[in-house]
């Protein structure tokens, strides 16, 4: 039988630094453990000074985890130890999978003086944990745009959404990750596996989730959804857009420092260990 999704906790995303000295918006990170599992850290980068960026993300290693990067505006070049480097552009997503160790810098560069977008961390189970690293690069005009109605516009990242497929493909938290548009006083309905944890992250406009006059969500909220078979929202008279992502929960226990995330501690160990030593980048399986 459907079920609605209850909204289960509310949180605002706070200020943090992060990198060489970027000042941004953190929506859920490691004091938030295990409560977003599959997901680690949601952050915010939708920054109005040069001065808060520009320093940006120096090379640095990562393992055990899948990063997304969603860009609004602006742009982060890129380059990484497998050799990929560009740049990502507004509308375009970037899908690393870190597996057995990637190192790479991502430096925020802003384009008609603004810069904004989104990086998501995605856990890998132990069995993944030392995969091959990976890298999918998608342009904007990859991700295809589904209206439900005039009032409803998603663009589909990842998963599926109305029938539509994202070109994100092969993720192993099998994850939906959706950017959803509401215009004004309008109902938004999406199916959601049953287990799998739900989270929206609301960028712009108002609106409530479930179907009780809840809590006014605005820009910045961070919703976690309890268990159901579909999330229902309502926009203000304002209109309402949002981060939707879901995915399936591993359960295991989460060691993490910095950008690499184990089980144990002793993996964290010799994580750190190889990456002084210079061992950290493991030969193509
Ligand atoms: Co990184």
């Amino acid at each position: 039988m459907a079920q609605v999704r209850a909204v289960e906790r509310v949180l605002t995303a706070y200020s943090t630094t992060e990198g060489a000295g970027v000042r941004l918006v953190r929506a859920f990170g490691n004091y938030e453990v295990p409560q977003f599992d599959p997901f680690l850290l949601l952050d915010d980068f939708r920054i109005n000074r040069p001065e808060n960026y520009l320093a940006g993300f120096p090379w640095h290693p990562h393992r055990g985890i899948e990063t997304v990067t969603y860009m609004l505006e602006g742009a982060v070049e890129h380059g990484d130890s497998l050799g990929n480097a560009g740049v990502i552009n507004g509308g375009d997503v970037q899908w690393m999978t870190a597996g057995s160790g990637i190192i790479h810098q991502e430096m925020p560069k802003p384009v008609n003086a603004r810069m904004g977008g989104f990086q998501l961390w995605v856990n890998l189970p132990h069995a993944h944990k030392m995969m091959t690293p990976r890298y999918q690069e998608i342009k904007s005009h990859q991700i295809p745009v589904t209206k439900t109605d005039a009032n409803v516009s998603v663009r589909v990242i990842c998963g599926t959404f109305n029938g539509v497929t994202g070109p994100v493909r092969n993720i192993i938290a099998d994850p939906q990750f959706l950017d959803v548009t509401l215009g004004p006083d309008t109902v938004f309905s999406c199916p959601v596996i049953r287990g799998h944890t739900a989270v929206a992250y609301i960028i712009s406009g108002e609106g409530t989730f479930d179907t009780s006059e809840g809590h006014r969500m605005r820009n910045r909220d961070v919703i976690l959804f309890g268990d159901g078979s579909f999330i229902e929202g309502r926009s203000s008279d304002a209109g309402l857009r949002f981060l939707f992502i879901s995915g399936k929960p591993i359960g295991e226990p989460v060691a993490w420092r910095g950008p690499i995330v184990m089980n144990t501690r002793e993996e964290l160990r010799l994580a750190f260990q190889e990456y002084q030593d210079g061992t950290f980048i493991k030969a193509e399986a």
